[in-house]
Order: C-alpha cells, then structure tokens, then sequence
C-alpha cells in the first residue's frame, strides 16, 4: 500500500505540518548574525512525526506520530544538525508492513493485531541526558535511548530491571544540587490502571528510591514539579475509561467536573507520606517550577486556564504543609498567554526569578498575504517574565513566523541565573522552512543575535533541551 497522506484532516500532504519524513546531516549551517562563542553544547528537539498515514479520528495534537530527534551541536561559533527517528520497535514494524498499523492515540482497541504483543512506544516527546544515557521519553511506555552525538538507536531502558513501571513520563525533573532525576509513570500497571510509581535515580542512573501510590481518578499526570524537599504530581481533569476506548477515540476527553488534585510526596518518603490537595477543574500540562519557603508553604508557578477553551496564566498554586488544609491557593502571576513555559534549570527546585514563555502577541503584526492564514495560532514572541513581579520583556519573531518552545542556554562559565540565551526553532511559513534562533535572554527586546537556517521544514516540535559539552561524551562522530 503506498503512502497518501492527501486528505487527511490535521495532517495531509502540504503545508507546514505536513509529516517531514525525513532524516537529515547538515554541516556547518548557514548562519546569519554571529552565533556567541560563550555556548558550547547541543540543543535537541523532539518532534512527532508520521511515517505513515494516521486513523482520520487521530488526536489533533499529533502526539501518536514517531519520535524524530534534531540535535544542534555548538562550537567556536559553528553548527552542526543532524536527524534521526528513534527506531521504535513500532515504527520497524510499520515500515516492514508498509503502512500505519497503530490506531489512534493511546487505544489498543484500534491497532492492528499484528502489534499486541510490541513495545508501543513512540519514543516522541521528550529528551533527557542523564546516568550517561540520551532518554527519548513518551509517557505511555518505557524510555528509549539513543547514542547523544550520533543519534543512533540503543534500545530500551528499564535502569538495570529496577524500574517496574510500565510507562515514565516524559518530564522528568533533575535536581540540579544533587544531580538526582526524580521520574514517575502514571497508568503505571498498564492502561487505565491508577497507579502511579515515583523512582528517585542518582546522578549515575541507579535507582535509589521507589513508591507506588494511587490516584483518586484516572487523568493526565503529563508533568511534575520538584522542590528541595517535595515531589508534586498534579492529577488533571482529562480522564478516559475503557468505554472510550473502545469506541475508538483517542484516549483522553476533557472532564471539567471534577477537581484538580495535586499528590505533594517528601522526597525519598513512602506511600504513607503522599497528600492529595484539590483545586477547582484546571486545563494544564506543564509546570514551571516550585519552592520550598520557610514557612512551610509550598508554591509552584504554572501556565494553566479555568477551562478548556480559555486563555493560559501563569499562575501560583500555593500548598500549605504546615496545615490540615486539603486544597491549595491560586494567584495570577502574569497573563502571558503560552502553555510553554521554561526556566534557567541551574535553579529548578530553587528560589529563582524568571521563566521564559512562548506568548502570542495579537497586537504585532502577521503578514497573512506572504504566511497564509495562520496568523490567529501563531506563537510570536518570548517572553522573559518575572515571577516575583509580573514585569515582562519580550522578544518578536517576525511578521510570518512561529515560535515552537524555547530553552535556556546558560553563557559558558556563567553561574547568575539568567544569564545566556534563548534558543527554539522559528517555523517560516513564508519560505517553508525553519531556523533555529538564538536570543540573548538578558536583552530579549534587541532581537536575534544569530539564526541558523536549516535548508528545509522541521514541523510542529514537542520539546527541547540543552545539554553543556561539558556534561556530554567527547564528540567521535
Ligand atoms: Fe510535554
């Protein structure tokens, strides 16, 4: 059967996100400006790709489609790419069938019987360096890994068989004190399953701590926030049943009745020690980052909305330890509309300052006679915003591009939060094609300082991350 993707709703055969299908080596890249010598490392991206054709009902997002990692490698001012899909053992699968053989998002009930019995993970979301090894995470399954420099497939990593859970989210947390990633899966017996296993793992990928706890109903637990002293993972109103599934939908389904719940676990605690605070129904996948303060309170900024359809904050939810109180406070802390929200990670688990949002801005302009009419989906700036004040400074992409999300690249040898840049890839929907750009993260209002063009489209990403040279294996290929 020969691949069609013409007609397909949400991702057909032209246009910016139409699936990419390709892996790519460029060396050296055309730059414009001057990419600082003060950044040396590797920027990865993750995106969703599809090999092959999707159910028309798949889930718009795109979260269902392959994992197909970019890496920016950094040094003395030069940039290499390269990309590569994770080789899945579904995506072997489906180029051996010749066709898509996994139904829609997260749903057994529409795969292929030829399927049942294989890892399903698409290995698509997101990246994390850490215990010497690339992770490739997709929160329904075990991680993948991948060599960091030549982005070849390794396998499958259950942490030596002292992970037991089925799935690991794709947003681990690193404590950037002790070098420790905090990690979980939820559905962690299987689909529709309530459980949730949280694994401590030190700074050389050794399982030192595992607590299996349950949760009061079956939702997204899609990110997590750490403190010095707490894991929170928030419990969301997008739920799912086997009664959905087997209707054939993706699996999840926005439920505004029931309440947010927030599970707030000492680090290196038991069961026993899990509470659960409720808030009302909140629409939200990523957290920002949360403190420990001496009063015994604990705050977590977040972007989120009040119900499905509106507009994101960035709010603070505040949890009280100290009391008997089961709910948590609310506050606005900016109204920069992004979902996206990063952070200079030195400080994660820290009292820290900033954090860095992708915002669409309706006042700028958008040139719909060169872009097309995508002008009410774009994200056109970042934005640094201040966590203790509201006050924002902003950085515009241009009048036909989107921002996909950013990350913060600490300048090389400095220790100051904030100080280094933004990088994320800008989509051109003038020329078709994508640039990374680099943004000084202290002077976001003087523009790119440097845009590395890439002589194709990468298409709608999930997320980034950056790791330092430094912190990576020497470069042998
Ligand atoms: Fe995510």
């Amino acid at each position: 059967m020969a691949v069609d993707f013409r007609g397909h709703p949400m991702f057909p055969s032209t246009g910016f996100n139409a699936p990419t299908r390709f892996e790519a080596d460029v060396y050296d890249c055309e730059v414009w400006g001057k990419v600082p010598t003060d950044i040396e490392g590797t920027f990865y991206r993750m995106q969703c790709d599809f090999q092959y054709r999707p159910p028309q009902n798949e889930w718009p997002t795109g979260f269902n489609g392959d994992g197909h990692v970019s890496r920016f490698r950094i040094k003395n001012g030069n940039v290499n790419y390269r990309s590569r899909y994770v080789q899945t053992q579904r995506l072997q699968a489906e180029r051996e069938a010749h066709r898509r053989l996994y139904g829609v998002y997260r749903n057994h009930y529409t795969d292929d019987p030829s399927v049942a019995k294989l890892e399903r993970s698409a290995a698509n979301t997101h990246l994390y360096w850490h215990g010497g090894k690339l992770l490739c995470l997709k929160e329904d399954s075990l991680p993948w890994y991948v060599d960091p420099h030549t982005l070849e497939t390794k396998g499958i990593w259950t942490f030596d068989g002292r992970y037991t859970a089925t799935s690991m989210s794709a947003h681990p947390k690193i404590d950037p004190v002790t070098g420790e990633m905090i990690c979980y899966g939820y559905q962690a017996k299987g689909d529709l399953s309530n459980d949730v296993a949280v694994y401590t793992v030190n700074k050389h990928g050794v399982v030192t701590n595992e607590v299996w706890f349950k949760t009061p109903y079956v939702g997204i637990m899609h990110d997590m926030a750490l403190t010095q002293n707490y894991i929170l993972i928030p419990l969301i109103a997008r739920t799912t049943s086997e009664a959905r599934l087997k209707s054939g939908e993706p699996m999840w389904e926005w439920n505004g009745n029931l309440p947010t719940m927030v599970a707030v676990l000492p680090r290196n605690g038991a069961a026993k020690d899990v509470r659960w605070f409720k808030g009302p129904a909140r629409n939200t996948l990523h957290f920002l980052n949360a403190t420990d303060h001496p009063d015994g309170t604990i705050t977590m900024e977040l972007p989120t909305s009040s119900g499905e359809r509106d507009p994101s904050q960035l709010r603070r939810w505040t949890f009280n330890m100290k009391s008997k109180k089961d709910t948590f406070d609310e506050e606005v802390v900016s109204v920069a509309n992004g979902v996206l929200a990063r952070m200079d990670d030195r400080y994660l688990s820290l009292p820290y300052q900033y954090a860095y949002i992708g915002n669409r801005d309706p006042n700028q302009p958008f040139d719909k006679a060169r872009a097309g009419n995508m002008g009410g989906f774009v994200t056109n700036q970042y934005l640094r915003v201040d966590v203790a004040t509201g006050k924002t400074a902003a950085y515009f992409v241009g009048p036909v591009q989107s921002l996909q999300e950013s990350c913060f690249v600490p300048r090389k040898g400095s220790k100051g939060e904030g100080d280094g840049y933004l990088l994320g890839i800008a989509s051109n929907y003038e020329t078709l094609s994508s640039d990374l750009v680099i943004v000084d993260a202290q002077r976001l209002e003087e523009g790119a300082i440097a845009t590395v063009k890439l002589p194709f489209r990468l298409r709608s990403g999930t997320h980034t991350n950056w790791f330092d040279a430094d912190e990576l294996p020497p470069v042998t290929a």
